[in-house]
């Protein structure tokens, strides 16, 4: 037990109590809530202005966030669960303490949480500038990620990655990597925000119900397909984070063109053709690095191949990344995306691969004309999913 976790006690068992000793024990629970990184709901509904319209700084799939500051000043974003998170007190706690341990540059910083009656909420550091969609999917506000900057939010979200997947206290999966979960800070150091959800949330194979998992656009196809979330799931989002950082559009609001159905295959046929620079956004042309841009454009597509097996780990994206531009000879196979055609992985599977897939997933075969996709694979407890309102998708059981 810490020193102040056993004053604490000694405290607890005097049988009188004078004023002197309620201030000193106020201040040990004070001390004891800090190191587990509790808040009191008073203190958030202060902060919040009682979780007022005005303060709300968005609404994502989890609940509602909320922009506050703390008497000492600093300021916080309080994201208020929704009820229907199945997870008890106790293991929401549990999970919460585990993830306030998880420090990195690239990833949001939570402060800690709170579990009042039904109400569950964690609190986050504040990020001045916001998440990358905001900045990179409107034309008026684009301008200010130059190619210097897109390339460091690409290096900086790679070793947030790597931290989640390989360094933190557990081993994270992240599950929902998107240019929406990626914030800005005053400097435009990338920061990973919604980490965690997948443990917070976790998917439940016995029960139907409304908790989301990962958006539209940017789950790997085993994953909508089967419900294999490993880290190799995250690797192909992060892969469409690059190829939207490079070409300024958007995976889910793409807009066919020739024989292309998404950005991703777009990509793919310009980088067979030797054409990688036609896939760079025109407001690139005066700060693109040529070279680093086709290195950068390579890498994504290595991500987005459609056999997990073959997708990189995060330590090797990192290493990639790292490279000199133009000594990249890893050749990406075509992307894959839920709705697409897989085949069967002749290669076994690897130690080096983190993937933990059975190669059985790839026997199934998805009718590229019918988006509703069934898979025949027997090995598969599920089937393909419906995406829901936002572009999530529900879970099922
Ligand atoms: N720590 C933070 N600092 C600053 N803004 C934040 C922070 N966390 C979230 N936001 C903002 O709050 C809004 C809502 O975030 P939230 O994560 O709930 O939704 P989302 O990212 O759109 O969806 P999802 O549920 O998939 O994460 C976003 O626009 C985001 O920019
Ligand atoms: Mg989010």
């Amino acid at each position: 037990m810490s020193k102040s976790g056993h004053n604490f006690m000694q405290t607890l068992f005097r049988p009188f109590r004078s004023s002197k000793d309620e201030n000193h024990e106020q201040e040990l629970e004070q001390i004891a809530a800090q190191e587990q990184k509790q808040f009191s709901f008073a203190t958030l509904v202060s902060a919040t202005k009682d979780f007022h319209p005005d303060h709300k700084l968005g609404q994502g799939g989890f609940g509602p966030v909320f922009k506050g500051k703390l008497e000492d000043g600093r300021e916080i974003a309080v994201k208020k669960l929704l009820h229907s998170s199945g997870q008890g007190k106790k293991e929401f706690t549990n999970e919460a303490k585990l993830l306030a341990r998880v420090q990195h540059r690239n990833v949001v910083n939570l402060l800690g949480y709170c579990a009042h009656g039904p109400e569950k909420l964690l609190v986050y550091e504040y990020v001045a500038n916001e998440s990358l969609d905001k900045h990179l999917f409107k034309s008026g506000r684009r301008d200010a990620l130059d190619w210097k900057r897109r390339y460091d939010i690409i290096t900086g979200v790679a070793r947030g990655l790597l931290y989640l997947h390989e360094g933190s206290p557990s081993v994270i999966t992240h599950r929902d990597i998107k240019a929406g979960n990626i914030l800005l800070d005053d400097k435009w150091v990338p920061k990973i925000a919604d980490f965690g959800m997948a443990r917070l949330f976790p998917e439940d194979e016995t029960h139907v119900n409304t908790r989301v998992a990962g958006t539209n656009g940017y789950m790997a196809p085993e994953y909508v397909m089967h419900g294999r979330l490993s880290p190799k799931a995250d690797v192909y989002s992060f892969g469409v984070v690059i190829l939207e950082l490079i070409s300024g559009q958007k995976n889910s609001s793409f807009i066919p063109i020739l024989d292309a159905e998404n950005l991703l295959e777009w990509a793919y046929d310009l980088y067979k053709k030797g054409k990688s620079l036609e896939v760079m956004d025109p407001a690139l042309a005066s700060s693109a690095v040529p070279d680093q841009v086709a290195m950068c454009l390579q890498i994504g597509l290595l991500c987005t191949q459609s056999d997990p097996q073959y997708r990189p780990t995060m330590d090797r994206v990192v290493l990639l990344l790292s490279k000199k531009p133009g000594t990249l000879v890893e050749e990406p196979r075509r992307p894959g995306y839920p709705g697409s055609r897989y085949r069967r992985s002749r290669r076994p599977t690897t130690s080096i691969d983190s993937g933990n897939f059975d190669s059985d997933m790839f026997g199934s075969t998805i009718n590229s004309d019918d988006h509703s996709a069934t898979a025949t694979t027997s090995s598969s407890r599920r089937t393909s999913r419906q995406l829901g309102s936002r572009g999530k998708l529900p879970m099922q059981g």
